[in-house]
């Protein structure tokens, strides 16, 4: 029996959000520059993708840049935005053509100007798109998305928009830049490092983590089954008791 053949489609996450980390270990691994490692997690991008159809995941969010990942050294960052431009332009005909839609969140203001203009081309060109919903986090931190929401809730209740005493979960989930995406129900990051690196904090109160040794450029399908089948095989109580969920 395959992997896949294991899968519950009916009880596939409609959200993945990844880590994608350990391209600049797997490049060093092969005595090469990091950015060679970039490169070939384009790659993994393409395959996590075919494999989120397959099951049907209609959310895929990806951490693509970091906030932090500014204090890499200016060849490692000018690589990763070129990068991005490029795989753009290649792929995006194709991506549209397979039903994805492109969004982002993060602060795109703060990108290249070529970037974002190859962003917001790509965003329009796949608009009507609904099958997967690729979401690149780029330039994004989860601390500085919460800093962003509470400022403007608090301009709003300035000008009297908002009552602050009507200020719920779903006000603040409304200003955060993954308003109208549901919260990923799964987490993956790679390359065995155990932690969230200020990625979604206020999005995955109730997701399930799965953690893999794989590093980036190496994930592939299988990869993808393993971390929804290991979703699958957990109890999802949301704070009541076994009993009560049947
Ligand atoms: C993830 O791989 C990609 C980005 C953060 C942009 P890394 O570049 O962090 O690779 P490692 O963790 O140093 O191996
Ligand atoms: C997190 O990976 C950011 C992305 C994958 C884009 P990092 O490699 O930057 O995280 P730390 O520094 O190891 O926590
Ligand atoms: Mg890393």
């Amino acid at each position: 029996m395959s992997l896949l053949d294991k899968i519950d489609l009916n009880n596939t996450p409609k959200h993945v959000a990844i880590i994608m980390d350990g391209n600049g270990r797997w490049a060093k691994k092969q005595g090469q520059e990091r950015l060679y490692g970039h490169n070939f997690g384009v790659e993994s991008i393409r395959e996590t993708l075919k494999a989120a159809r397959e099951l049907k995941v209609s959310y895929l969010t990806l951490y693509a840049f970091s906030t932090e990942n500014w204090n890499r050294p200016k060849a490692e960052v000018d690589g990763l935005m070129d990068l991005l431009v490029r795989s753009l332009a290649n792929e995006i005909k194709e991506l549209s053509e397979s039903g994805v839609r492109l969004l982002t969140i993060g602060d795109i203001e703060g990108l290249p100007e070529n970037c974002r203009a190859e962003l917001m081309d790509a965003q329009e060109y796949t608009k009507n798109n609904s099958e997967v919903h690729l979401i690149l986090a780029l330039n994004y931190s989860a601390r500085w998305e919460i800093v962003n929401a509470v400022q403007k809730i608090a301009l709003e209740s300035q000008k009297g928009i908002v009552d602050p005493l009507t200020i719920n979960a779903e006000v603040i989930s409304d200003h955060m830049t993954t308003k109208g995406i549901p919260d990923p129900e799964l987490l993956i990051r790679t390359s065995g490092e155990h932690r969230i690196s200020n990625f979604l904090l206020w999005q995955i109160a109730y997701t399930e983590f799965h953690f893999t040794e794989v590093l980036w450029p190496d994930f592939r399908k299988e990869d993808f089954y393993k971390a929804v089948l290991d979703y699958q095989s957990r109890e999802r109580r949301f704070g009541m008791v076994s009993e009560q969920l049947t």
